[in-house]
């Protein structure tokens, strides 16, 4: 059976980006391969964070892991901290890392934005993502287009392993899809949907309620044609609609670009604003349930028990390996 890893960091809400280019494969892949999900709170201090909001918002990406559709039964769900291999695993991988490639990473330049005042996690992130990835021996890592980059770093490390030390680590490499796998800002749809963003009109969230994913979904920018047809290239803002309410209805673009021959982006809007509340409303009242109760920390101990079990092997075997 296949290996799948990937995670996600507990900042702000999940946003249709992280759901529809990675949360949603985590979904699918559950009932045919072994899964984990990590809530990757190591991370997330890349960046200053106040620790009981850290602490909350751990618990609220876990919650949310679950009411999408993530089941305990069929794939391990838990916290990057609770397993200690992370940390460790990072270190020896560090080791291996060049600068020069950690220089090429794009996400840290545009992090970063050339500010030498930010921490060195930041800078070497992309290694701790390559241990977090390689302790399970990953075959396959669900994850969106803006990650292509790093999971290319996760491969040369490990085949660098295995080189300098002999075979320890599987080579994994990137699920990434066709349709989603890059979700644009409604407000802004030449650059990725982002939390990071500097407006909320950027995103829609998870926990969006009917009249703010309207409000946002009325606001989303288009273009002057007024003709339904996906073009990423030059009808940026349409496309990205046709995509959410293509996956939100379960309709291809093909059959959606035929519907709305003669028809305009007014009609459009509303369909794509039902297709989401309608999504995302059975999602939210999960969400509410699963965390109030006990069930969620009893779940992510005993997701991170199964984690260190299989994450500790690898990581014995690296630093066998090593001769430390
Ligand atoms: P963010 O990029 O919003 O800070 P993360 O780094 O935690 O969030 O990313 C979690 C997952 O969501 C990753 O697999 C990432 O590739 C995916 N993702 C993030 N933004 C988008 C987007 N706009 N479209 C598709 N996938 C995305
Ligand atoms: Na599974």
């Amino acid at each position: 059976m296949k290996r799948v890893f990937s995670g996600v960091q507990p900042t702000n809400f999940v946003h249709l980006g992280n759901y529809l280019g990675a949360i949603q494969q985590f979904v699918k892949l559950q009932d045919q391969a072994d899964c984990y999900y990590c809530v990757v709170n190591l991370h997330a201090i890349t960046i200053p964070r106040d620790p009981q909001e850290l602490r909350e918002k751990t618990l609220d990406l876990a919650a949310m892991y679950l009411a999408v559709g993530l089941d305990p039964k069929k794939a391990t769900l838990f916290v990057q901290s609770q397993v200690r291999a992370h940390s460790e695993a990072g270190w020896l991988l560090q080791c291996l890392a060049r600068i020069g490639e950690l220089n090429r990473m794009i996400q840290y330049k545009e992090k970063s934005k050339g500010s030498d005042s930010v921490v060195a996690g930041l800078y070497t992130y992309p290694v701790l993502q390559a241990a977090d990835i390689l302790l399970y021996q990953a075959d396959q890592v669900p994850v969106g287009e803006d990650q292509k980059q790093h999971i290319e770093l996760t491969r040369e490390l490990a085949e660098r392993f295995n080189r300098d030390y002999g075979h320890v680590l599987t080579v994994p490499e990137a699920l990434i899809q066709k349709e989603g796998a890059k979700i644009m800002g409604l407000d802004e749809p030449e650059k990725k949907m982002s939390k990071s963003a500097d407006s909320h009109f950027n995103y829609i969230t998870m926990l969006d309620e009917p009249k703010l994913i309207e409000k946002k979904l009325k606001r989303a920018v288009t273009d002057s044609e007024n003709i339904v047809r996906y073009d990423p290239e030059t009808k940026p803002g349409v496309s990205n609609l046709l995509v959410l309410y293509s996956r939100f209805a379960d309709i291809s673009i093909c059959e959606l670009e035929r519907k709305y021959e003669g028809i305009g982006y007014g009609q459009l809007k509303k369909d794509v604003i039902e297709a989401t509340i309608d999504h995302l409303t059975p999602i939210q009242q999960r969400y509410h349930e699963i965390r109030l109760s006990d069930e969620l920390i009893r779940i992510l101990q005993q997701g991170a028990e199964k984690a260190n079990e299989v994450a500790e092997q690898t990581v014995r075997k690296m630093k066998d390996a090593m001769g430390i």
